[in-house]
């Protein structure tokens, strides 16, 4: 029905048309997402070649090690080429070149007797070779094409060293900073999470997954993990099934439904039941509810964890329930090597439970062409990396991944950025303008300082040798006082002071880095308080594998720019976005604590029965009414930033919210869900015009939110539905349109099920979670 209306309807319209059709979302490059696993011509194949496989070989198809650096040696196992060749083995990760994943082959293909591939996996996380910005910066670009062109580089790099299988898209949802591996995923959003996990998996896969550069993509980890109680890794969760139907499932549903070929199991356990041992995650949700015909993975050593989890006692026992819960391959604990034939034999497992995950695997090779191509092509290899179109994206990545969170006019008066090219002296203050493996994250895959073009790099190119001051101030945890005397001196002699500071990219975020303290590590808020006190105009960029808490400076330092961890064009990136020639469209994908006490924190959340409207401390409690509601003594309840915030070079105005459509009514709406992607199912249409009010051309991401009152289940008090980036010319303004789907309506209900139910909508496009003004519409019986 909108098609029809944009090609229909003449010029004042088409504007709105256009913002339809680049709406968040649609597919780039997949044409059928779906093919690969679920294409059903290849069960012929899996059936013949299952029906030749003894006990032991089809065991083998189930067990993966480690066999290599970056991770680590692996299991301490010695013996890979005899087990190869024996078909003990499906699967090997951590090895990364072609040279050696064609050795480990050629064993498998020729010397195993029914010469079934090995499938090569490695954690390509955010870039191979070519290293992009960490995850949860790539999701603050809100741009999935672009994201989907990141994964589609590095499946190209990946897949000329042989590796076919990469451990990515990790779609946790984490609503906590503490958490480590926060910095993996695409934040605290279902919605954009979906978006994300989509795009990843679009971009992995490309358009045949038998196509020598693409690569299965494996959604992590199912499922719940980023709830970790209080942030630590690899805590205990306590999901409702109404939050993990709602919160947690989504981007996994989306990574499915756009064909991801696997899923990883996760370490947590979910309400008592290891996710690794999970049946109505692992069996219901998954195989009976999204029809997933692709492997199910451990994580490492997830299953022999279930002992210590408390499920198992012993290594057979937990063999058992991690594989009869429907985990179809263990990696690294090699529980399924010693005890699956003997579960099988002994009838505690069945063969026909055997052969669906033997099966699984079987059609995932097939699917892949491994059969057909099982090697690399070595002389493809070096010349797969690095090409300067991947370097170009890497750098387009960075800099619409930045953030900036505050431009306030600086001592004199005026705002400092962007930078002009008339400021003579820059000195620039910090550990981490020239940290190069900061600058990478974690999980960097092949990734290598000396590619990483620094900011320090970078900035003296710009300004020229002469023009900038570069001192370390203190390191990210340690300093001297001569360290911080030293900053201040050389803060004297400039105009400007740009400071770089933060966490380690490396050491202090991804897996096994939660924090309990979120503010800058070390010496660095007293370097940082020190500059300030100077008087000179300081811009702040923070380089951080999640949000940081720091009050002080948000309140004393009038630029702060979110660089996040920005991959090897940190550089060019950051540059080019001081001094405008690149202008910040970025926004948060999480909310921004102001301290940690607020942890866990998130705009989605439920009203409470005493919501606390005011919970500034400038208005203490003191009242009955702001005594005895939600809210802490000492502390605000809003974000230092809500999810959605970003600024830019220019200013937006938002004109009220529109909304316009039919009747809509529950039971009609119900009917039409699970059609999302379907955009001519489109039951309502909300629009706002956008002005720019400022003296620049700026891009704006505009945001649309959905409150639901009246429900049989009390629903998030904004929920996020859609998303557009325009670009305004200065004065200019677009009516930006949004076509809604019934599911941007529909809830998990007090009967557990999807629905649409007769309800009040509360529907706001804004600038970010925190404003717009509301338009509501009810919706019928
Ligand atoms: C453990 C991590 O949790 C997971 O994300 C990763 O893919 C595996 N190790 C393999 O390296």
């Amino acid at each position: 029905m909108m098609r029809k209306l944009c090609t229909t309807i003449g010029v004042s319209v088409l504007l709105m048309c256009h913002a339809l059709e680049a709406q968040a979302g649609t597919p780039t490059s997949a044409t059928d997402a779906r093919a690969g696993i679920y294409n059903s011509s290849l069960d012929a194949r899996v059936e013949t070649l299952l029906g030749k496989m003894t006990l032991e070989e089809k065991v083998g198809q189930l067990v993966q090690y480690s066999a290599g650096q970056p991770t680590g040696p692996g299991t301490g196992r010695t013996d890979y080429e005899d087990m190869i060749a024996k078909g003990q083995i499906g699967a090997l990760f951590n090895i990364s070149t072609a040279k050696e994943t064609n050795a480990y082959q050629r064993i498998a293909v020729e010397k195993s007797r029914l010469r079934i591939p090995i499938i090569f996996g490695l954690d390509v996380i955010h870039g191979f070779r070519t290293v992009f910005p960490v995850p949860l910066a790539l999701a603050s670009t809100w741009d999935p094409p672009l994201v989907e062109q990141a994964a589609r580089v590095a499946a190209r790099e990946a897949s000329a060293t042989g590796i076919r299988w990469t451990f990515s898209p990790m779609v946790d949802i984490a609503r906590d900073a503490r958490w480590g591996r926060i910095t993996e995923g695409a934040g605290e959003d279902p919605f954009l999470g979906s978006e994300m996990a989509a795009a990843y998996v679009r971009g992995y896969q490309g358009t045949r997954l038998d196509a020598p550069d693409s690569i299965a993509a494996c959604a992590k980890h199912f499922v719940g993990y980023g709830a970790a109680e209080g942030g630590r890794e690899y805590n205990t969760t306590e999901i409702s099934e109404h939050t993990l139907r709602q919160i947690y499932l989504p981007p996994f549903h989306a990574a499915v439904d756009a064909g991801a070929a696997t899923i990883m199991a996760a370490f947590n356990s979910i309400n008592g039941v290891p996710a690794s041992a999970n049946p109505l995650t692992l069996r219901q949700v998954l195989r009976e509810e999204w029809g997933f015909r692709g492997v199910v993975d451990s994580d490492w050593e997830s299953v022999s964890e279930l002992i210590q989890h408390g499920i198992a006692n012993d290594r057979a026992t937990a063999a058992r329930k991690g594989f009869l819960a429907g985990v179809d391959m263990d990696m690294a604990s090699s529980v399924y090597h010693d005890h699956l034939a003997s579960l099988v034999s002994s009838g505690q497992v069945s063969q026909e439970r055997l052969d669906e995950s033997v099966r699984n695997v079987l059609r995932l090779k097939f699917a892949l062409g491994l059969f057909e191509h099982p090697y690399a092509d070595e002389t493809r290899e070096a010349e797969a990396m690095l090409r300067p179109e991947s370097v170009t994206l890497a750098q387009r990545a960075a800099e619409r991944s930045f953030v900036l969170l505050k431009n306030s006019p600086g001592p004199d008066n005026a705002l400092i950025l962007p930078l002009s090219n008339r400021v003579q002296r820059i000195a620039l203050i910090g550990p981490l303008a020239d940290d190069l493996p900061s600058a990478l994250g974690s999980w960097a895959g092949l990734g290598r300082g000396e590619d990483v073009i620094s900011f320090h790099a970078a900035l003296a190119k710009h300004v020229g040798e002469q023009n900038l001051i570069h001192v370390k101030g203190v390191g990210i945890k340690g300093g001297s006082d001569e360290d911080l005397a030293a900053a201040v001196a050389a803060s004297g002699k400039a105009d400007v002071v740009i400071l770089a500071l933060g966490e380690s990219g490396g050491e202090m975020t991804g897996e096994a880095t939660s924090r309990a303290y979120l503010g800058l590590p070390g010496r660095q808020q007293e370097l940082l308080e020190k500059i300030v006190a100077t008087g000179k105009p300081v811009v702040l960029i923070l380089f951080s594998g999640r949000p940081l808490t720091l009050p002080w400076a948000f309140e004393h330092v009038p630029a702060v720019l979110a660089a996040w961890l920005p991959g090897i064009q940190a550089g060019p990136a950051l540059v080019r976005t001081l001094y405008g020639e690149s202008i910040p469209t970025g926004k948060l994908v999480v909310s921004w604590p102001r301290s940690v006490g607020q942890e866990p924190l998130y705009y989605n959340a439920l009203n409470t029965g005493r919501p606390a409207d005011k919970t500034d401390l400038t208005n203490p409690p003191g009242g009955s009414d702001d005594t005895y509601v939600s809210r802490y003594i000492d502390e605000r309840n809003d974000p230092q930033f809500p999810f959605g915030h970003g600024l830019s070079y220019t200013t937006f105005r938002y004109g009220p919210t529109e909304i316009s459509g039919s009747q809509l009514k529950a039971s009609e709406l119900s009917a039409g869900l699970h059609d999302s992607t379907d955009r001519t199912k489109a039951v309502l249409t909300a629009s706002v015009d956008v002005t720019n009010t400022g003296s620049r051309p700026g891009e704006e991401v505009v945001q649309l939110y959905v409150r639901l009152n009246g429900t049989s289940v009390a629903q998030p008090v904004r929920a996020l539905k859609g998303f557009q980036r325009i670009s305004l010319a200065p004065g200019e303004t677009k009516k930006v349109a949004f076509a809604l789907v019934p599911d941007a309506f529909a809830l998990w209900n007090d009967r557990n099920q999807w629905v649409v139910e007769p309800e009040k909508v509360t529907v706001w496009i804004s600038p970010d979670s925190a404003h717009g003004s509301p338009a509501t519409v009810q919706i019928l019986p």
